[in-house]
């Protein structure tokens, strides 16, 4: 699905707002995206997968500075998210289903933490950006 002009306007707009707080973001999506699909539990073995975990929240950053990097590099995608890609279809071999997973909780955090900004003008842009950011990180399965 492309961006539009208007899209990337609001994803970027919107991210200068949560900028300073991506990393908390990061961790609770993924703490509620464990939580609602505890499959995706079987990605991390030997992680303390406990409600409000360190190590949960760590991981959540990296997820939140990949998304940053992605903003901040909209418009070359592909090659931004490469090596990622990589990661997750060769060595983590990641179902993509769970992509669709994890971009749930992220847009339910976010529009929780920011109920003014999360307009739905951004919530539709903000979707279709995760989109976009989930089909360069499956690419690589076929
Ligand atoms: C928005 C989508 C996602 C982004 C931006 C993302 C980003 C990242 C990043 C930046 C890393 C660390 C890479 C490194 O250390 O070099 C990582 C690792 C990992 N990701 Fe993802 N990821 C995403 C989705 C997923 C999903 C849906 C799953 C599975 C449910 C997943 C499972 C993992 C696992 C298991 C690791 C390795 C953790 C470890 O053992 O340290 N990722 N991801």
């Amino acid at each position: 699905m492309a961006l539009s002009a208007e899209d990337k306007a609001n994803v970027r707009g919107f991210w200068e707002k949560i900028r300073g707080e991506t990393a908390e973001i990061g961790g609770e999506a993924l703490e509620r995206t464990i939580l609602s699909f505890p499959s995706t539990k079987t990605y991390f073995p030997g992680f303390d997968l406990s409600p409000g975990s360190a190590q949960v929240q760590a991981q959540g950053r990296k997820v939140a500075d990949a998304l940053t990097d992605a903003v901040d590099n909209i418009d070359d995608l592909a090659e931004i998210l490469n090596a990622l890609a990589d990661l997750h279809a060769f060595r983590l071999r990641v179902d993509p289903v769970n992509f669709k997973r994890l971009n749930f909780g992220l847009l339910v955090t976010m529009s929780r933490r920011y109920p003014q900004d999360f307009t739905p003008a951004v919530h539709i842009s903000m979707d279709k950006f995760l989109d976009s950011v989930s089909a360069e990180l499956t690419s690589k399965y076929r």
